[in-house]
């Protein structure tokens, strides 16, 4: 892989450990806690405070998902073929996209602004969804240097 390869795959990693890192420490440790203690404001003040780095660094991990994919199999027609392991493995990243972009716009546009502790329950649900598909897109990841989706 020439240098801007491994640049690219720099970036990938980096945007990654941001997202995923996030999403685990709010699912695992700041979600449970809120839930105890029926407490919205921790799950407001960690998403303020999130915002900034997360939303960046999911866009990072677009560009350079999309520029990674392009590199290794040029032609994106060739990304619907389902009998390629490759294939399978960016698709199945498209629709982890696909899915966090949807899950990402109903919690900020429908759920935080009108978050009260009746609504929290809905909230954890696309919590916990949009962690468990970041996880996804990190196995879909690395399973493309091992050549790709096996079945
Ligand atoms: C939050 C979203 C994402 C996360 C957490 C993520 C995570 C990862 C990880 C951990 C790897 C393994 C890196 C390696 O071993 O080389 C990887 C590789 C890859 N990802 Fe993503 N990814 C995300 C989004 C995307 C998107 C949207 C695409 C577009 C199709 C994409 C395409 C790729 C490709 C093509 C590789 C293989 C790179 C290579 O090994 O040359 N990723 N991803």
């Amino acid at each position: 892989m020439g240098d801007i390869g491994v640049w690219l795959v720099f970036a990938h990693l980096l945007g990654a450990c941001v997202w995923v890192g996030g999403h685990l420490v709010l699912a695992l440790r700041i979600l449970p806690a809120a839930l105890r203690a029926r407490d919205v404001g921790a799950i407001q003040r960690f998403e303020a405070a999130f915002e900034g780095l997360g939303l960046p660094a999911f866009a990072l991990q677009v560009a350079t998902g999309l520029w990674l994919a392009l590199r290794l199999s040029p032609d994106p027609c060739a990304w619907l073929d389902l009998s390629d392991p490759l294939s399978r493995a960016i698709l199945l990243k498209l629709g982890c996209l696909a899915a966090s972009v949807a899950l990402a716009a109903h919690a900020r546009l429908r759920l935080i602004p009108d978050l009260r502790t009746e609504t929290l329950p809905a909230l954890a649900g696309h919590i916990r969804a949009i962690t468990a598909v970041s996880v996804i897109f990190v196995l879909a990841g690395a399973s493309i240097r091992a050549g790709g989706l096996g079945l």
